[in-house]
């Protein structure tokens, strides 16, 4: 077996260096055309651009027309033109994460941008275009995990294995939350991907949010609304794929996107760049495929292996229930969370629309206990809700319903148990103890 392998290395030693060039012909708005190299391309290939400036620009072949190849590029445009040298690079993107990946900020090519020095890189490969586990061997979703966020864990509550949405206007309290659940939540690590948020909004989450507390377990990927709509896209495969890593470490991976609508309006400019016909708002149709394509990544693990618990956010603006990407992302996860503006407004955080949000795995993850708590308090908040106009303009009558007067007595304290701030932790247990004394259950 050694000699077998001393022969193959001796005779790759030996082999000699060829590479595959071609030459830009074109550059129309993002899209540069490049001749030359079909023949050894495919959709995903990596190369590299070198304009007159000296620099070398990574691009990827994104279509592929007539004799000619699509590129996209990772960075700016500026100095290239026509003639400038293409080169292929290599067809699969992989990255070799390692367990001392924990606490540090990369980019969306795995490079470490939190100036900690060089990135420890492990021994195994692993493809940032992954296909999922076949459902077949997956396993089924699991027990709870404890999220540490009382309104969460009770009336949302989220197994390992289980993809949960977060829906919500911008403003509304998305990032806090997810700091709280990368803090608080019982998981032995923590990806998270920053897609597409602004500058500012990074430095907030990961400074004021997240802070050296919920850095510590957690691996953050960034890449803000400035970087190439390739990057931003990149930034979400790199996420799932070192998910991947831990997950087939045996960990209890908690992975968190914010925001899946940043990463599909990215996979958006690539297609209309790329020649796709527009449809629903101008998303094309591959975002609908690659939308669950990236969501199913997440998910219970094989046997004997680790389990990828995911966080989505998505961006829903107003009470647009057209929203093309809100609607796709709803039909493949497990449940949703949905924040609202109106609560926010009036000062109470997290922001979580109890009666709007659901999770698919209640009532079966719940005891009989835990589900008579959660269903008592949604009834109380439904009469309430319900009662809120007549009660504002005072045509409800104290005394003449019992279950709308019991709702009108419970309900500040129900709105207490629900606010929480962003450095106190709670567990499930007390959370449905404090609960159950409020409803005396
Ligand atoms: N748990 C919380 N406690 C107190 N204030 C909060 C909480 N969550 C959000 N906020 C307030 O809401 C603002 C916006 O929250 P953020 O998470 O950045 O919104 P989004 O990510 O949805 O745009 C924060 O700056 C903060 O003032
Ligand atoms: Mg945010």
């Amino acid at each position: 077996m050694t000699q077998i392998l001393a022969n193959l290395a001796h005779k790759i030693s030996s082999l000699e260096d060829y590479s595959i060039e071609g030459r830009v012909c074109g550059v129309k708005g993002l899209i540069i055309e490049v001749k030359g190299i079909n023949a050894f391309i495919s959709i995903g290939s990596l190369c590299t651009i070198e304009p007159r400036n000296g620099s070398v620009i990574k691009a990827e072949v994104v279509g592929i027309k007539e004799h000619k190849a699509l590129l996209m590029p990772f960075e700016d445009v500026s100095g290239i033109g026509s003639d400038s040298k293409v080169s292929l690079i290599n067809c699969a993107q992989v990255i070799y994460p390692s367990e001392a990946w924990r606490g540090r900020i990369i980019n969306c090519f795995g490079e470490p941008i939190d100036g900690k020095g060089a990135l420890p890189q492990g021994e195994i490969g692993y493809a940032l275009k992954a296909a999922p586990p076949k459902a077949s061997e997956r396993t089924r979703v699991r027990e709870k995990m404890d999220m540490g966020v009382r309104s969460i864990d009770v009336f949302t509550p989220c197994c390992r294995g289980q993809r949960l949405g977060i829906f919500a206007g911008s403003g509304v309290g998305k990032s806090v939350l997810l700091s709280m659940f990368a803090k608080f939540a019982a998981a032995d690590v923590k990806v998270i991907g920053l897609i597409g948020e602004r500058g500012r909004e990074v430095n907030e989450f990961i400074e004021d949010y997240l802070g050296e507390e919920g850095l510590k377990d957690a691996v953050v990927v960034v890449a803000t609304s400035d970087e190439s709509a390739l990057a931003r896209r990149q930034a979400a495969y790199m996420t799932m794929a070192v998910s991947e890593y831990f997950r087939d470490q045996n960990k209890e991976v908690l992975t968190m996107m914010d925001s899946v609508t940043r990463f599909a309006m990215a996979l958006r400019e690539i297609g209309l760049a790329a020649g796709e016909p527009p449809t629903s708002k101008g998303y094309t149709p591959s975002v609908f495929a690659e939308l669950p394509k990236l969501l199913e990544r997440a998910g219970p693990g094989v046997q004997g292996a680790g389990d990828i618990t995911g966080i989505f956010s998505t961006l829903v603006e107003g009470d647009d229930t057209n929203e093309p990407i809100a609607d796709a992302v709803r039909s493949i996860l497990d449940g949703h969370i949905v924040l609202s503006r109106e609560i926010a407004a009036r000062g109470r955080f997290p922001s979580v629309d109890v009666l709007q949000s659901i999770s698919r795995m209640v009532p079966n993850c719940n005891s009989d206990r835990e589900n008579l708590i959660a269903n008592t308090a949604r009834r109380i908040l439904a009469n309430y809700q319900e009662m809120v106009e007549l009660i504002r303009i005072g045509a409800y009558k104290a005394g003449s319903d019992p279950e709308l007067d019991l709702a009108i007595s419970l309900y500040p304290q129900i709105e207490q148990f629900l606010s929480q701030s962003s450095n106190e932790r709670d567990y499930i247990n007390s959370s449905y103890d404090k609960l159950g004394q409020i409803l005396e259950l």
